[in-house]
């Protein structure tokens, strides 16, 4: 078996929603500090729904691979949606990742979060604070899940 997927082939060849969004609801920027990989994501709001949602990754294809279905994922989407993404859910929308490279998919859940955690800061929205990372870096490398 080929070690990726097509589906991961396809978006790194081919990555949607690449760039930048002037004026974003919110931008989260995530690193992880042991492959010195670097992600960020720009969330549109409008009404509660993710109107638009553009990504930058500094990465491996994994990572870029990640960071587009990803955003594909939360286009559209309810912000409650987008919030509950997972990691494992932007690796099964690939078809897998190799157990080595699930760490990649982690950047792109703790981006969206952090760009979602920025856009309730700026607007004084009350949230959970449980709903989000501590420190927003992988340190699901560190454990290599
Ligand atoms: Fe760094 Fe994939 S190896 S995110």
């Amino acid at each position: 078996m080929a070690l990726y997927s097509e589906k991961v082939m396809d978006h790194f060849r081919s990555p949607r929603n690449v760039g930048v969004i002037e004026n974003a609801d919110g931008v989260g920027e995530v690193g992880n500090a042991k492959c010195g990989d670097i992600m960020k994501i720009y969330l549109k709001i409008e009404d509660d729904t993710i109107k638009d949602v553009k990504f930058e990754t500094f990465g491996c294809g994994s990572a870029i691979a990640s960071s587009s279905m990803a955003t594909e994922l939360i286009k559209g989407k309810p912000v409650s949606e987008a919030l509950a993404l997972t990691n494992k859910a932007v690796a099964e929308a690939l078809d897998g990742l190799p157990p080595i490279k699930m760490h990649c998919s982690v950047l792109a859940e703790e981006a969206i979060k952090a760009a979602l955690k920025d856009y309730y800061d700026r607007n004084g929205i009350p949230y959970d604070a449980a709903d989000f990372p501590a420190e927003p870096s992988c340190a699901h490398c560190e454990t290599g899940e």
